[in-house]
This record gives C-alpha cells, sequence and structure tokens, in this order.
C-alpha cells in the first residue's frame, strides 16, 4: 500500500449506506474509485456522480453506476485529490484538467474530503503551476490579463495535443510560484473575462487526509 491508497482507503470509511457520492479526478481519487467499488461489491448502496468524463469511464469498468450532477439536488460526500494543500485546507486542483467540475462537485457536496499523499502538503501554494480553464475564443487576450497578476503561463498540451477539457476549454498553467494571498488571486483570475474558473479551492475541504508509504494517515480538519 502506498500513501495515495492509504489516503484514499480511510476517506471511503466516511462513506455510509444510501449517500450520494462525489467521486473525484486523478490517481489517488482512482483509490477511491476502487476500494468504494469494493464496498459496492460487498452491499453498499449508493449513487454516485463523476468529476470527469474520465472518471466516468473508470467508475463504468468497476460497476458503478453513474448518475448525472442534474439528477441529484445535492452530494452528500465528495472524496478527491489535490495538487497542493496548505495548513489551512486550501487546495490547488487541476493537474487533470478537471478542475471546473470538480469544484461544481465539491461545492454541491455537505463533506469535501481531500486525499494524497505526504508529497501534496505545502507551506505556501504556488509552486505547482496553478490550472486556469479558460474559453477558447481570445484565449490570448485572456492569458495577458493573468500575466498581469504577476505570472508566466502556458497552454496546456498532453501527448503532443492541445488540451481540451471535458467543458471544450483550454487551461493555462499559470506558474506564480508562490501564492500569498489565494483568497484575493482567486477573485481576481475570476473576474477576467475569457476565466471559467481556477484551480484555487477555498475553504472548501472540511477534511485532508495525508498517507504514508507505511499505510499510515493524519488527518487534518478545518
Ligand atoms: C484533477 O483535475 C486534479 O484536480 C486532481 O485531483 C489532482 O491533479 C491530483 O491528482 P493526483 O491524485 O493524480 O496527484
Amino acid at each position: 500500500m502506498n500513501g495515495k491508497q492509504a489516503a484514499a482507503l480511510k476517506a471511503v470509511e466516511y462513506i455510509q449506506d444510501g449517500m450520494i457520492v462525489g467521486l473525484g479526478t486523478g490517481s489517488t481519487a482512482y483509490w477511491a474509485i476502487e476500494y468504494t467499488a469494493q464496498r459496492i461489491a460487498r452491499g453498499l448502496h449508493i449513487t454516485a456522480v463523476a468529476t470527469s468524463e474520465a472518471t466516468a469511464a473508470i467508475a463504468a469498468e468497476k460497476g458503478i453506476v453513474i448518475s448525472g450532477i442534474e439528477e441529484v439536488d445535492h452530494i452528500d460526500i465528495d472524496i478527491d485529490g489535490a495538487d497542493e494543500a496548505d495548513s489551512s485546507l486550501n487546495l490547488i486542483k487541476g493537474g487533470g484538467g478537471a478542475l471546473l467540475r470538480e469544484k461544481i462537485v465539491a461545492k454541491a457536496s455537505r463533506r469535501f474530503i481531500v486525499i494524497a499523499d505526504e508529497s501534496k502538503l505545502v507551506a505556501t501554494l504556488g509552486k505547482f503551476p496553478l490550472p486556469v480553464e479558460v474559453i477558447p475564443f481570445g484565449w490570448q487576450h485572456t492569458a495577458r490579463h493573468i500575466t498581469a497578476l504577476g505570472c508566466s503561463n502556458a497552454l496546456r498540451y498532453k501527448d503532443g495535443k492541445l488540451f481540451v477539457t471535458d467543458n471544450g476549454n483550454y487551461i493555462l498553467d499559470c506558474s506564480f510560484n508562490q501564492i500569498t494571498n489565494a483568497p484575493l488571486l482567486n477573485a481576481q483570475l475570476n473576474g477576467i473575462a475569457g476565466v471559467v474558473d481556477n484551480g484555487l479551492f477555498i475553504n472548501m475541504a472540511e477534511r485532508v487526509i495525508i498517507g504514508s508509504a507505511d499505510g499510515s494517515v493524519k488527518e487534518y480538519t478545518r
């Protein structure tokens, strides 16, 4: 068991029978999907909502029926990964490009539980380039406005191809290096025309579960 698996295994314990569950995206959330599928095979009943097309496909492979977010009026618990988490449980997400759906699902959730290994804990957010989802129309102009906030940024490519999100948008990866006022930056970014949303998740996580390679976990709450 590695740290990601340990964190995921612990998080899945918070799922109770009958809950509406948000399934996250990425290599850590993968394990939460796996352990949820194992609990379902042992008799757990849940309604599941996915944070990306990729997660919906993985869940379906494991026999988890996915409901559309429009079919539920709330989500009880959302379990998702992060690229960085600080001591206030503020996060950078979107390394996998799913930040918008992840934020919509997390905001609809009564409990948002973040899972990660120790490498994701940071003193200050920003070393990981902040993903910003932008509308394709005029993205060069949007990028210039973002640059004026004090970062360099680059359009995301994956496997040599322009990366397009599940929502048909582009991602600008923005290197701020140190984000000293995350709430302010979040507001500034989302105030720029052309920005759909960004990967800062402020005051959203109820709990961050950090798993270690020896299988132990530490839980941080606000
Ligand atoms: C997906 O868009 C992301 O927000 C992921 O949750 C984040 O990148 C963490 O991914 P890993 O668990 O693969 O590191």
